[in-house]
């Protein structure tokens, strides 16, 4: 695992190595796509880069992460609308290359297990981008989720759907009970990760990712067992995290160099 550190925009730092990814191998790329606030900056930049023909979608393979179950198909608070609106209805994406799990299957465990091998049928999750949840949680993988875990259907934690009541007007209730997510082995099988972090809220995940013991308990620990993680993060988010162990993990970017913790 490696932290980059960065005062300036970390959508930008991830969208433009995305892009640089994308080129190098010639516009093929199995991407691992999450939703959220802190990656809007992420799809502005895209966007914005394919506006200027700097980046093309058109080969580029795409799995998010996660989908809330119950909600009305096409509905607004819905991951899809959340990803049409901010890049699949933006850039040249073919729609058969943009992938979900199935919340409308009527046999969940059957979808699950038909995305894992959908992913495998790509040869993988080339780059995998996230955000982390307050209390740790990757896509919708809560405490105590083992790290070897499939996709699967989540009961979801209060703490998420309060959280995640700001997209749903302020009321918790209208925050489905249940989601699908990419489990965390499927998450750790991908080729490289990179999570992001923004603000005071995520200092604690942080922390218990970077210092913490490696534990179901805060998923975001696993980054430490995969040897090719990243997160990109801003000061406050790290604010909790040691010099010490700022020392050890700091990388200065994406991709082309190492750190004292390879
Ligand atoms: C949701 C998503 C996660 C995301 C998290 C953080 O719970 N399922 O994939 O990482 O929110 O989102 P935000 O960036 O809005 O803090």
């Amino acid at each position: 695992m490696r932290i980059i550190d960065s005062e300036s925009d970390i959508g930008l730092i991830a969208a433009s190595y995305v892009k640089l990814r994308i080129n190098q191998a010639g516009g093929k790329l199995v991407l691992g796509l999450p939703t959220g606030g802190t990656m809007e900056s992420f799809y502005a930049h895209l966007v914005e880069f394919y506006a200027k023909g700097e980046v093309s979608f058109r080969e580029v393979v795409t799995f998010n992460l996660d989908e809330y179950i119950g909600l009305e198909r096409g509905s607004a608070e819905s991951y899809r609308s959340y990803m049409n609106s901010r890049l699949f209805d933006l850039v040249d994406i073919e729609p058969s290359n943009i992938h979900f799990p199935d919340v409308y299957a009527a046999d969940l465990e059957k979808a699950a297990s038909e995305y894992d091998k959908k992913i495998e049928s790509f040869g993988g999750i080339d780059i995998f981008l996230g955000g982390v949840g307050r209390n740790g949680h990757i896509a919708f993988n809560e405490a105590g989720t083992p790290f070897d875990a499939p996709t699967h259907k989540v009961k979801l934690e209060e703490s998420t759907r309060k959280a995640n009541s700001r997209f749903f007007g302020g009321n918790i209730n209208a925050v489905p009970e249940y989601a699908f997510t990419m489990g965390m082995g499927t998450i750790l099988k991908s080729k490289e990760i990179i999570i992001l972090a923004s603000g005071e809220t995520k200092s604690e995940a942080l922390y218990r990712a970077v210092e913490g013991n490696i534990s179901t308990q805060w998923p975001v620990s696993a980054l430490r067992l995969h040897n090719n993680s990243y997160i990109l993060a801003d000061p406050k988010a790290l604010s909790q995290v040691s010099s010490a162990s700022m020392a050890k993990f700091r990388a200065c970017s994406l991709g082309s160099c190492g750190s004292k913790a390879d």
